[in-house]
């Protein structure tokens, strides 16, 4: 019998997983909840079952005898998900509640940097706002401020000013918007960003390849921040020699810290990184994989992920393993509906989607099926993925399928992935 697994989410990331699984030669029976009509076609969706109740998902896994449950985003972890499979000895893969916490506060988060040597930007934890006024005066600007919990990519605000800086104290302790949270006050950084992700065991980190994701809804940079308006892997200027270095710079410490205060790490542990004049610094970690990174980063990957997912559910699971990718390129353009990020817009229909399937892979983040027709159901709705030689093949193909996919207010950026093929152009004259 195939081994079965259960994917919890039903965006863009996990999509991409369940493609990934599905590519298995061991042939896995997958199931995913909620799921959404493009992951449909590759396993059993489970739309009434909400993914961030612990006692609810076990139930499930155990009646539908689950081998391995897989958790795509935070929410479930944060929340216990994974300690409650295990209890009821159910293999996952993901961190337990504590270890998520490495995403779930930020406080957390920079502390564990300290205690484990892992380079990042000067800090202060404040909790009112007369010490946050202070913190500001005595580190000036520009200063960034972060709300200490799960806040959906939405919580960190970059003050370039005083006038700024004071805007922001209000939001955080007058108005309120995060609820009653302690604020990391912390050290502007500047330079490029890359999004680092390693597999773990709760001993050994193996990194996958290198991404970039594309934060800001305007071209060059420009505007709100979204949950991601594309990516691309891998990222010429990380060698393979330099992606150990820094894996063992910012992933192998905390895996090694968390075994040591006895709450090992397994799971999927990203770093975003800042490659500052002074380094590489740490901004921030996640406890799974990154979207839209894993859109890009998966399509390439070569070893089984059934396999790692299974190695790392167990202590020391992964230490005869390695992970391999292609030499191919990824890039990966999302598609956002009508009003993105402030709003979205609901139930417009979508056509163009086999036309699409010709060039990219095709991944549903935001889609619902009515009457027998594809419709838009969130802020970001497809994400197509070019796969090439080189950075520019692989953009033209993700942009190729983006053009042939129709709904009403589509929107776009038009330069995912420009600086890579830059890079590719510079290195080639
Ligand atoms: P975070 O959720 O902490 O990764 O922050 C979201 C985004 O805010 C990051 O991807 C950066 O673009 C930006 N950011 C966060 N911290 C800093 C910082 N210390 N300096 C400059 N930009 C930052
Ligand atoms: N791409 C950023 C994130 O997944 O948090």
């Amino acid at each position: 019998m195939s081994i079965r697994i259960l994917v919890l989410g039903g965006g863009g990331r996990e999509h991409a997983i369940v493609k990934a699984l599905a590519r298995s030669p061991q042939s896995p029976e997958l199931f995913c909840a909620p799921g959404n009509p493009g992951i449909a076609a590759d396993a059993t969706c489970l739309p009434d079952l909400d993914p961030v109740d612990p006692a609810a998902v076990t139930a499930r896994a155990a009646a539908l005898e689950i081998d391995l449950v897989a958790v795509g985003p935070e929410a479930p972890l944060v929340a216990g998900v994974v300690d409650a499979l295990e209890e009821a000895g159910i293999a996952a893969f993901g961190p337990s509640g504590e270890a998520a916490r490495l995403e779930g506060s930020k406080s957390y988060a920079k502390e564990a940097m300290a205690d484990a040597g892992v380079p990042t930007g000067g800090y202060a934890v404040v909790t009112d706002r007369e010490s946050a006024l202070a913190e500001v005066a005595k580190a000036g600007c520009p200063i960034v401020l972060k709300a200490d919990g799960l806040a959906a990519g939405k919580g960190v605000l970059i003050c370039m000013d005083e006038t700024e800086a004071g805007e922001a104290i209000e939001v955080f302790f007058t108005e309120q918007r995060f609820g009653q949270t302690e604020v990391v006050v912390e050290e502007f950084l500047e330079g490029e960003e890359l999004s680092l992700l390693a597999i773990c065991d709760g001993e050994r980190a193996i990194p996958l390849a290198p991404a970039q994701d594309y934060k800001r809804i305007g071209e060059g940079d420009t505007g709100p921040n979204t949950g991601g308006m594309g990516s691309y892997s891998p990222v010429q200027t990380v060698s393979p020699g330099r992606l150990k270095e820094l894996s063992a710079a910012v992933h192998q410490p905390i895996v090694d810290l968390m075994a040591r205060r006895g709450h090992p790490f397994r799971g999927v542990l990203y770093a975003g990184l800042m490659m500052t004049t002074d380094g590489p610094k740490v901004l921030e970690y996640n406890t799974r994989f990154g979207d839209p990174e894993t859109q890009a980063v998966l399509p390439r990957l070569e070893s089984d992920l059934v396999d790692l997912f299974l190695a790392a559910s167990i202590p020391g699971g992964l230490s005869e393993k390695e992970v391999s990718f292609s030499e191919q390129f990824a890039v990966t353009v999302v598609l956002t509906s009508a009003g993105y990020p402030a709003s979205s817009s609901k139930g417009d229909v979508i056509t163009g989607l086999e036309e699409a399937a010709g060039s990219a892979e095709v991944v549903h983040a935001g889609t619902a099926e009515e009457h027998g027709r594809i419709v838009t159901a969130g802020g970001r709705v497809l994400n197509l993925t070019g796969l090439g030689p080189d950075a520019a093949t692989a953009r033209d193909r993700a942009y190729d399928a983006a053009d042939a996919v129709k709904f009403d207010g589509k929107q776009m950026r038009r330069d995912i992935a420009e600086r890579a093929v830059r890079r590719e152009r510079d290195q080639e004259q």
